[in-house]
């Protein structure tokens, strides 16, 4: 009834059975055994439909356009964590073609599948070579084509990025692809040149207080204006962070009590403001010693080195009491150390160093 597949593939026949349900379309909470299922909010709050995409106008445009018959070109998402880049293109996906095709039409692999050259060559180009037809087998009109789905692409290395080039300008008739990535720096010119490309903003914050209301309502969650201003700082405009820490917060806090916003910050491993003034204060005594102590103390602590330095950033760039100059060698220093935190140096002395810079520049730059 809906054989639409011409080239002989396996793969669809096997996974008939299960095409009903698509990974993240599932919203019972309850399981087949009965028993209550506890599902992440992330999960739970996913967008299901394009329309409940936030704050990302032009791809939703594009999608919706796509979704009431028009052609989709080849996709490229890229922005932050967070923003519903994944979520978008799954929505797009379930909505053109229902339940019962989904697994057919999609191919969706992450950073987590084997995605070298080798299965490029094979399990990608055989995908896409596979013919698509017109209609859903609920009788809906459905695009002739299939949508492959990279997730993470950035992880991705150069040649398998290579391979894709010829495969995604030859099987155009019958396979869109999705690019989906963080750093679009990482993707190769000749892929970005081939995809529409999309820039996913982090969400602001009334869409994203407003949403947190809106889950909180949903499960029963109190929680206060302050408690959510706190939320919307600690996330930088990332959603799945602000959601996140909001149930890991009513956790804790248990069903009778309300969310507060020392709880959010706790939950955020964010350094308290008097703390890190202190820290800033100390280096103004111009005592190598002192600022040991200080460090030790904050890493002793549990407070992540990241953390320290992306808050220490905030407060610098408004520091009345540094010149432009100051501030410029300062944030320079940051960039060193932030490079060197992520390629797995120690934090003690990469803080040191950040700090000792910060002590130099308050004492002795001018
Ligand atoms: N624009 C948005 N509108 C509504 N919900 C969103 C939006 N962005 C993110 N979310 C929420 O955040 C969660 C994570 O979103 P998603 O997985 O799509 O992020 P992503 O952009 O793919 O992030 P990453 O780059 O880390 O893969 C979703 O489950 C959803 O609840
Ligand atoms: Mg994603």
């Amino acid at each position: 009834m809906h054989a639409f597949l011409t080239g002989g593939s396996s793969v669809a026949v096997k996974e008939k059975a299960a095409a009903a349900d698509p990974p993240s379309s599932s919203k019972s909470q309850k399981s087949k055994d009965g028993k209550i299922k506890i599902v992440p909010w992330v999960e739970k709050y996913r967008p299901k439909t394009v329309e409940d995409v936030a704050h990302q106008e032009e791809v939703v445009a594009v999608l919706k356009k796509s979704l009431a018959g028009s052609d989709l070109p080849n996709l490229l998402f890229y922005g932050p964590p967070g923003t519903g880049k994944t979520s978008t293109i799954l929505a797009a996906a379930r909505q053109l073609f229902g339940p019962e095709l989904y697994r057919e039409r999609v191919l969706e692999l992450n950073a987590s599948d084997e995605r070298g050259i080798n299965v490029i060559r094979e399990k990608v180009k055989k995908f896409a070579q596979l013919t698509a037809g017109r209609a859903r087998p609920d009788g809906k009109p459905c695009p002739p084509f299939k949508i492959i789905i990279l997730d993470e692409a950035d992880s991705m290395t150069k040649d398998a990025q290579s391979a894709l080039r010829r495969t995604m300008e030859r099987e155009t008739k019958t396979t869109r692809f999705c690019l989906i990535c963080n750093y679009v720096s990482r993707i190769i010119e000749p892929i970005t040149s081939r995809c529409a490309k999309f820039r996913f903003k982090p969400l602001d914050d009334e869409i994203l207080s407003s949403r947190l209301k809106a889950i909180c309502e949903g499960e029963g969650v109190e929680i206060d204006d302050k408690a959510v201003a706190t939320v919307l700082k600690s996330s930088e405009g990332d959603m799945r962070k602000a959601i996140m820490f909001l149930q890991s917060a009513s956790r804790l806090c248990g069903k009778d009590s309300a969310v507060s916003g020392d709880i959010i910050l706790d939950i955020a491993g964010v350094v308290p403001e008097d703390r890190l003034e202190q820290l800033v204060s100390t280096c103004s005594s111009d005592s190598y010693e002192d600022l040991d102590e200080a460090i030790r103390g904050i890493i002793m602590d549990g407070f992540a080195a990241s953390q320290i330095l992306s808050q220490l950033h905030d407060n610098i760039v408004v520091n009345e009491n540094l010149s432009d100059k100051q501030k410029s060698i300062i944030c320079e220093k940051m960039a060193e150390v932030d490079k060197s935190l992520m390629d797995g140096a120690d934090e003690y002395l990469q803080l040191m160093a950040l700090f000792s810079t910060v002590m130099n520049q308050i004492c002795h730059g001018n």
